[in-house]
């Protein structure tokens, strides 16, 4: 009896925690001859898998900061690590706001453009790209140029060109912000599935809150400038997400409600800023 009390007592396995991917401390950027500081200041960790959210009021610096991440901008004070798991693969692909696809390229050889800058053999190039098109629906449009899609078409095509390069980090500044209601939402939801298929990590800019809380594991709330962490928030809701059924939550709204507040604030200091600058 005394043994299987014994092995009753025994802890259970705790979850390994996943390693850290991107590691900031200090991370400051000036601009300019006279110093004009954007970011100021931050320290982040992001586990390998995280979809990280940010969001902060027009001007706080978070665009920089994930030009930062991308390697397109120095630091100007600070450290950024980035722990590679496996050193083939890019280390991130960036979905820009607004349209970035080449107008000259058809949706295939825009999906394509990423992997064939990398010299990946044509077959793979195919094989992937048409596997990413299908997930997100878009292989009958293939053969279409980017002035024959939609605006939300677009996006899906610069999201599958940033998947189908299969890197360990995926940086998304606002990709969804030029979308209507109607497609922000069916957006969300691919977005949700092909990530939840990948469990890439993600740094994800937006300007919307109801975005952060229906996307998001974790959200961190940016000062106006200069711009700092104001708030780090945990996202509670299990995955895999049903965006409609996650709105209809109480605990959503609340969340919601919560990250306003923090973010009101710094909306109506970002203001007061822009009027004190006129
Ligand atoms: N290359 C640059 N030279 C000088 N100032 C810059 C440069 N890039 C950004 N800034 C300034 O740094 C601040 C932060 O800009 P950033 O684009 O990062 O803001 P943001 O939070 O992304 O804003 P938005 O939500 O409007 O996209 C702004 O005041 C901007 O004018
Ligand atoms: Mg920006």
């Amino acid at each position: 009896m005394a043994v299987v009390s014994r092995l009753n007592a025994q802890p259970k396995p705790t979850a390994v925690p996943a390693p850290m991917q991107i590691s900031l401390r200090g991370v400051r950027k000036y601009f300019g001859a006279s110093g004009f500081v954007a970011v100021d200041g931050v320290d982040i960790d992001i586990p390998q898998g995280q979809f990280f959210v940010i969001v902060g009021p027009s001007g706080c610096g978070k665009t920089t900061l994930l030009r930062m991440l991308a390697g397109l901008e120095g630091l100007s004070e600070g450290t950024m690590t980035i722990n590679r798991t496996d050193p083939s693969r890019p280390e991130n692909s960036m979905v820009f706001q607004g349209d970035s696809l080449f107008p000259w390229m058809t949706v295939f050889d825009n999906a394509a453009y990423g992997l064939r800058m990398r010299g990946v053999p044509e077959t793979d190039v195919r094989e992937s790209v048409q596997l990413w098109l299908e997930r997100i629906g878009l292989w009958r449009f293939r053969d279409r140029f980017p002035s024959q899609l939609s605006g939300g078409m677009r996006q899906r095509v610069s999201i599958v060109r940033a998947f189908a390069n299969d890197p360990e980090i995926l940086l998304m500044d606002e990709p969804f912000s030029a979308l209507d209601e109607q497609n922000k939402m069916v957006l969300h939801e691919e977005l949700l599935r092909i990530w939840e298929a990948s469990k890439k990590t993600v740094v994800f800019i937006t300007h919307s809150v109801d975005e952060a809380v229906t996307l998001g594991d974790r959200i961190m709330v940016m000062t106006a400038n200069p711009g700092r962490e104001k708030a780090m928030i945990d996202v509670p809701f299990p995955r895999p997400r049903n965006v409609l059924e996650l709105r209809h939550q109480p605990a959503y709204g609340d969340l919601v409600f919560n990250i306003w507040e923090q973010l009101r604030e710094e909306v109506q200091r970002a203001r007061a800023n822009a009027e004190g600058d006129k």
